[in-house]
């Protein structure tokens, strides 16, 4: 139910089946989107996870798991965050030192209907400082009796995971007693369930952009649908299809005899009888494993899954716009402090667009002309030019860490300016023909901005005829 649209940090509401009892859970990494925390940062990232808890309370999120992400700006943090949420935040191998206690919850039971609902937390890999006095255990020292502990006490046991991948597996493998795990870990992107033994594991996409929505049919025998004998089924019956087609060319006589003029004919018979012998060994292996293993008893529990993704066209809810709004006005309010307190009295390399018309007049026409020169004014119309996430890729010259210079950057260099593509050029400004400036920049200059999320179908070779001069 979190969204976070393509341009803003958004959240859409979604009507799900109304007055069925529901579950709304989040694997973790939610707070920060960046790998570190570095002190330009920090201010505007911390106002931007407090209202994402605003928000996740309101939405009603009923357990969070602490994702590695979570993390980074210290234990402490995340702990005070931890107050001011609805919601319980899980980790059942983020431990405080020496004691090795869970700081978190380590996992939780919710009613769910008729239902209980055992969630578990497990956090992966995280930076943890030395003032955190934590540690991060395997999940390999908590699982095994937590599981036991949880499933006593529930009739469906969820794992939120921000482990990697890899190990989530290994745990669907290992442990038939965790029915559902939702990923986190890195790279986690929209996967639909995927059974293993007897756990389904999903992910969806990182920053809110799809909402994952599940529907279960939960039975007693606490087993997923077995598909295997659908499937020999199925099978069997393309197996039939096959020898029906092989039959008719063996009506008359051995084919090999009867085509032995027509090449492409036997080439075709060969192929269908490959394809035969395939299809009879897979039928062989399913049959066997289906005779060593068979199906378990008891009606199987069932599921549906759809991924949404939070297209801006979806409606908001006003509540939660609500939040992000004063959120947006909070980090305008803050930058403008922050870019006030800039003292800084370096000398840029970068000199702006203005100056490089005075021997280029026609480039600064024709560039005034594009949408990179409006780049700035596109985001004060949204009242994000004092988002440091935002700065960047709409101004010239200024990297994620040079925050505080890029909210104090002079008018010349707001927008994408000619140094963009060109390099920086005081020096050439003072002696063209000693300083010489790339003419035409590469693919890698346009993909630092022009990249997913912000421009997925971006095409060099289409785009870079068109900001030619
Ligand atoms: C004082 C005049 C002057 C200023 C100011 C100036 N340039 Fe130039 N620029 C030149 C001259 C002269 C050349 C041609 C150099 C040559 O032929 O070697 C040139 C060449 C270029 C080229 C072409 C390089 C090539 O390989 O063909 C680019 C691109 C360029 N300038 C960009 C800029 C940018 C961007 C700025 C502003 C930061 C700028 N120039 C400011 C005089 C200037
Ligand atoms: C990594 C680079 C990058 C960052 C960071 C970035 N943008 Fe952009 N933005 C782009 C590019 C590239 C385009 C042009 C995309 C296109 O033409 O499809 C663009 C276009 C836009 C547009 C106008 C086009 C449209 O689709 O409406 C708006 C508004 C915008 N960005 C707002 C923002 C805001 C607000 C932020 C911060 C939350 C932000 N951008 C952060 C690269 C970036
Ligand atoms: C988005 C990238 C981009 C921006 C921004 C940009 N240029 Fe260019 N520029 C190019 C490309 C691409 C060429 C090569 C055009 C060609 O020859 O096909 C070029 C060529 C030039 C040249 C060489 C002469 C020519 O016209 O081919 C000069 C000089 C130049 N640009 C100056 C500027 C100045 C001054 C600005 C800012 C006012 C600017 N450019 C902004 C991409 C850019
Ligand atoms: C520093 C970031 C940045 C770099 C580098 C950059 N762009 Fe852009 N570009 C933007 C932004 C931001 C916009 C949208 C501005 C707006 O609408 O306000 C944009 C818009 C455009 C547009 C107009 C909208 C569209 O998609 O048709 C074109 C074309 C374009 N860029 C091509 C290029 C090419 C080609 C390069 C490399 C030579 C390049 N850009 C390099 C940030 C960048």
């Amino acid at each position: 139910m979190g969204g976070l649209s393509k341009k803003g940090w958004q959240i859409k509401q979604i009507s799900s089946d109304a007055g069925q009892p529901r579950l709304t859970l989040d694997a973790g990494n939610l707070l920060f989107k960046h790998a570190a925390i570095t002190p330009n940062l920090e201010a505007q990232e911390k106002l931007t996870a407090e209202a994402i808890v605003a928000a996740y309370n309101l939405i009603g999120y009923q357990a969070v798991c602490v994702g590695g992400k979570d993390l980074i700006a210290g234990i402490p943090y995340l702990q005070r965050i931890n107050k001011n949420s609805k919601f319980p935040w899980l980790s059942a191998n983020l431990v405080k030192q020496p004691s090795r206690k869970p700081i978190f919850k380590a996992s939780t039971i919710i009613k769910v209907g008729a239902l209980k609902a055992g969630v578990i937390g497990l956090t992966g890999p995280a930076m943890l400082q030395a003032e955190d006095a934590a540690l991060i255990l395997p999940w390999e020292e908590v699982l095994p009796t937590l599981i036991a502990k949880v499933a006593k006490k529930s009739d469906l046991v969820i794992l939120l995971s921000n482990l990697p991948a890899a190990d989530n597996q290994r745990i669907a493998q290992e442990y038939g007693d965790i029915h559902l795990i939702i990923q986190s870990g890195a790279n986690a992107n929209t996967l639909s369930p995927e059974p293993v033994n007897n756990t389904l594991l999903v992910s969806t996409g990182p920053q809110g952009k799809q909402l994952g929505i599940m529907t279960i049919h939960w039975q007693r025998s606490k087993r997923w649908g077995d598909t295997r004998a659908e499937t020999l089924r199925k099978k069997s019956e393309a197996m039939a299809s096959m020898r029906w087609q092989l039959s008719k060319y063996q009506q008359d006589q051995d084919p090999e005899t009867a085509l032995r003029n027509q090449p492409d004919q036997l080439q075709a018979y060969h192929l269908l009888k490959a394809r035969e012998q395939a299809m009879q060994n897979e039928i062989d292996r399913l049959s066997q494993e289906l005779g060593q293993n068979p199906p378990a008893q008891g009606t199987p529990s069932s599921f549906a899954n759809r991924f949404m993704a939070m297209e801006i066209g979806l409606p908001d809810q006003k509540e939660v716009v609500r939040i992000t709004d004063q959120l947006a006005a909070a980090i305008v309010k803050q930058g403008q402090q922050q870019a006030k307190s800039n003292t800084s009295t370096a000398i840029s390399p970068y000199l702006g667009s203005n100056q490089c018309g005075a021997c280029h007049a026609a480039q600064l026409a024709s560039w005034q002309q594009t949408k990179h020169a409006s780049a700035y004014t596109t985001l004060v119309n949204g009242q994000k030019q004092f988002n440091q996430n935002c700065l960047p890729c709409h101004v010239t010259g200024v990297t994620l860490a040079q925050g505080q210079e890029a909210l104090s950057l002079p008018a010349e260099r707001r927008g994408v300016g000619c140094e963009t593509c060109h390099g920086p050029g005081r020096e050439h400004s003072k002696s063209p023909k000693a300083f010489v400036l790339t003419r035409i920049p590469g693919p890698a200059v346009c993909q630092s901005c022009h990249s997913a999320p912000h421009d997925e179908a971006f095409d060099y070779q289409v785009k870079i005829k068109q900001v030619g001069h």
